[in-house]
C-alpha cells in the first residue's frame, strides 16, 4: 500500500487515510527494518537517524530479535498464554501472535497501537491460529484504562498476562508519567502476570544516541525521550526481573555469538508480577 506514488495527504479519493508528509515513528522503523511500508518523510527522517547513529538499523533488528526471545521464553518456559502487545508496530517477521502460537496454539494476543497505518495493517496481525484468539485495539498507551477495558474482551485477567512494550515507552514523556501508565496497566493482572519491555537507551553509545534523539525530534511527530539504565530498571519496580535481569537487549538470553554481539542500544527486561 505505501510507497511511491502515494504521497498524497487528502483525505478521501484513494489517498491513504493518514498524513503521510510527517514521519511517523511506525514507518520510520519499518525503513530501519528493511520493510516497504513506508514514505519520502520516513525515509528522510531514518536516513538522518542513521547519519546520527549509523547501527540504528542492527539496533532495531536486535530488539525484533529481543521481541521473539521473550515470547518464545514467555510462552515456552512459563506458561503464559495471554499477551497484551502495546506499542505493536507495522507488521514483520515474527510478530508476537505467531512466536506465541507456533508453541501455544491456543494463546490469545490484544494487539495496541495508536498510528492509523497500523490499524490499515491489522488484518495481518488477526491471523490467529484456530485454537487460539488475536485482537486489535487502536488505541493510546496515555490511556492505560482504556487499553485495559478493551483488553478485557479477550483476554481473562483472572489468569497470567504478559504485557509487553517493546521500544515504545520512549515516544511517553516524564509529563506522561510513564511509570504510572506502567503500573496501571499491571494492576488488574493475577499474579504470576509478566511484564516484557525494551527502551532506547540514553547511556549506550551515548553520544550518537543524543544526536539521533534531536534529529528525531525535530522530523518526527512522535517526540522521544530515551533514558538510562536507572531510569529504565524503575519500570520494573516491585516486579521479580528473570535471568539476566535489565541488560542490553542483544544480551537477554541471546540463541547465537551474532546475535549477543549485536550493538543494541536498548535496555531490555522481563520481569514476574509476585
Ligand atoms: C519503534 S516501534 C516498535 C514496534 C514493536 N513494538 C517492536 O518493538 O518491534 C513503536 C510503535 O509504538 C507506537 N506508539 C508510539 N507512541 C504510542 C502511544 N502513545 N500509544 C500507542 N502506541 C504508540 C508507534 O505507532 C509504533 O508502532
Amino acid at each position: 500500500m505505501a510507497g511511491e506514488g502515494h504521497e498524497a495527504t487528502a483525505s478521501g479519493g484513494s489517498a491513504p487515510p493518514f498524513d503521510t508528509t510527517v514521519a511517523h515513528v511506525a514507518r520510520v522503523y519499518n525503513y530501519w527494518l528493511g520493510g516497504k511500508d513506508n514514505f519520502a518523510a520516513d525515509r528522510a527522517a531514518g536516513e538522518q537517524a542513521i547519519k546520527a547513529f549509523p547501527e540504528i538499523g542492527l539496533s532495531a533488528r536486535s530488539n525484533r530479535a529481543f521481541l521473539a526471545r521473550t515470547v518464545r521464553f514467555l510462552a515456552g518456559e512459563t506458561g503464559i498464554r495471554q499477551f497484551l502487545d502495546v506499542g505493536t508496530g507495522i507488521p514483520s517477521a515474527n510478530n508476537t501472535h505467531e512466536v506465541a502460537q507456533s508453541l501455544a496454539p491456543t494463546a490469545r494476543i490484544v494487539y495496541v497501537d495508536n498510528d492509523p497505518i497500523v490499524l490499515t495493517h491489522a488484518r495481518a496481525l488477526l491471523t490467529s491460529d484456530p485454537a487460539g484468539a488475536t485482537d486489535y485495539i487502536d488505541a493510546d498507551l496515555r490511556d492505560p484504562r482504556g487499553i485495559l477495558a478493551g483488553a478485557e474482551r479477550l483476554l481473562d485477567f483472572g489468569r497470567p498476562v504478559a504485557v509487553m512494550l517493546m521500544a515504545v515507552l520512549q515516544h511517553l514523556d516524564d509529563e506522561d508519567d510513564p511509570y504510572r501508565v506502567t503500573q496501571t496497566l499491571l494492576e488488574p493482572l493475577a499474579p504470576g502476570s509478566y511484564l516484557a519491555l525494551s527502551h532506547p537507551a540514553k547511556d549506550i553509545n551515548a553520544e550518537a544516541m543524543a544526536r539521533m534523539a534531536e534529529s528525531l525530534n525535530k522530523m518526527m511527530a512522535e517526540k522521544v525521550t530515551f533514558r538510562d539504565h536507572a531510569a529504565v530498571a524503575r519500570f520494573f519496580d516491585g516486579l521479580e526481573l528473570v535471568d539476566p535481569g535489565m541488560v542490553q537487549a542483544s544480551k537477554w538470553r541471546p540463541i547465537s555469538e551474532a546475535e549477543a554481539a549485536s550493538p543494541a542500544a536498548l535496555w531490555a527486561g522481563v520481569a514476574r508480577k509476585p
